[in-house]
């Protein structure tokens, strides 16, 4: 590749932004995208989404299973445009909530705040483009401006909510939407963060720390003395209430990493810490580039996971790995199912109902604990429990 000198005419910032912006994509339901997953997915990679499509929109999603579903999002989805395809499940109420890395929903506030990704390439000079002032992820580029003005955005948001104390991050984003909503109820429609508040949709961070989100709630305590901490032990505990609440469970998930086993925990933190038996997840589609052969929970499969109580062991056929780029794969996952008999469910609202499901939680933790005391107490040998008086 030529090096071009910083400076050189006709090469300034701008050349790199000519290309299109990116939009976040709706998928509509295409009866020809459902043609080819139907008739033309039939073996390898393809025929496994074929099956994670069939899993998801004739059972899952079918009345009867009433599947509480969370989608968990890893790798540079927002950035690359497919927000649009999370909007539309959860407009829709096909899924109940999310866990996401930082970046994504970060990265979704520059489209709720009208600022420009743009369509670019990955072989582009990197010091030339960190000399231009051009951040990119792959083939997305974007002006720094971008980042330095989305967190302005944030600091001046947490001065004004007045956030304070421990909060979970499902608060965190609810109220951050709300606040997009406020200034442009039109926003909705081409953010993630504002739709889920708006269709009362709790999204999670399994890192809180590792995103400019993070970064900026850092700023806040340093620099305005700020109490507000978010508090990963009200995430946990939520995510297990939700996950407890479910008559079957399910999960579609994207990428690997963090938010995976966060929503994946839910059901060992339920029998291993709790003592409550509600049994792993009925349903179990991941869509991702992370191979098994390198041992790490990104990569593991759901057969693996039957061994943690993550996964019910009678289910494995409703279980799926596409190994796909999820950039591919996901819209046309998603265009199968908004096509699909029941593209449509009554939304749950979990946002509204998260005090109600901890309060059944620590119920039923309590209940299971009194229980396995009074066992204790009737196997104790007299002897000790003599000794014990
Ligand atoms: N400014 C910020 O807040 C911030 C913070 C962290 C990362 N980032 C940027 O955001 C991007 C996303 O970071 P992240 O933390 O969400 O996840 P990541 O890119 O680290 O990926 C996490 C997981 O997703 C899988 N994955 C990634 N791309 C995939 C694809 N196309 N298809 C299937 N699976 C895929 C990976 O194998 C891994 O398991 C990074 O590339 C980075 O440039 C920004």
């Amino acid at each position: 590749m030529p090096h071009r000198a910083p400076g050189s005419p006709g090469h300034g910032p701008g050349h790199y932004l000519q290309g299109k912006q990116i939009r976040y994509y709706r998928p509509t339901g295409s009866a020809e995208v459902r043609q080819l997953i139907e008739g033309g997915f039939q073996a390898f990679n393809a025929g496994r989404l074929s099956e994670a499509c069939h899993i998801y929109a004739d059972k899952m999603l079918a009345p009867a299973s009433d599947t509480t579903i969370g989608l968990t999002v890893a790798g540079a989805l927002t950035p690359a445009g497919l927000g649009g395809c999370v909007i539309e499940l959860m407009e829709r109420g096909l899924i109940d909530f999310m866990i996401s890395t930082g970046a994504n929903l970060y990265h979704d506030l520059h489209y709720a705040l009208n600022f420009q990704l743009h369509r670019g390439s990955p072989f582009l000079d990197d010091v030339d483009l960190y000399e231009q002032g051009i951040i990119r992820i792959y083939d997305v580029l974007f002006p720094a401006t971008v980042l330095l003005e989305t967190d302005a955005y944030i600091r001046d948001f947490l001065v004004r909510s007045g956030l304070d104390g421990p909060i979970s991050t499902s608060e965190f984003h609810y109220r951050l939407g709300l606040d997009l909503l406020e200034r442009n109820p039109a926003c909705a429609e081409y953010s993630v963060v504002a739709k889920a508040a708006q269709c009362g949709l709790p999204i999670y961070t399994s890192s809180p720390g590792d995103s400019s989100i993070g970064m900026n709630i850092a700023y806040h305590e340093l620099m305005n003395g700020s109490s507000l901490m978010i508090d990963p032990n009200k995430d946990v505990n939520e995510v297990c209430a939700i996950i407890l609440a479910g008559r079957q469970n399910g999960c579609i998930i994207l990428g690997g990493g963090s938010p995976k086993n966060f929503y994946l925990q839910g059901q060992p933190t339920l029998w291993e810490v709790y003592g409550i038996p509600k049994g792993g997840n009925d349903y179990f589609i991941q869509i991702t580039t992370d191979q098994v052969v390198w041992g790490g929970l990104s990569g593991a499969t759901p057969a693996e996971a039957v061994s943690w109580g993550k996964v019910n062991p009678g289910v494995l056929p409703d279980t799926v790995v596409a190994y796909c780029d999820s950039t591919i794969a996901f819209p046309l996952f998603c265009e199968y199912a908004v096509g699909s008999e029941h593209n449509r469910r009554d939304l749950r609202k979990l946002v509204h109902k998260r005090e109600a499901l901890v309060a059944d939680l620590v119920r039923q933790a309590k209940a299971s604990k009194a229980s396995k005391d009074a066992r204790v107490d009737i196997t104790r040998e007299p002897a000790e429990i003599d000794r014990h008086r």
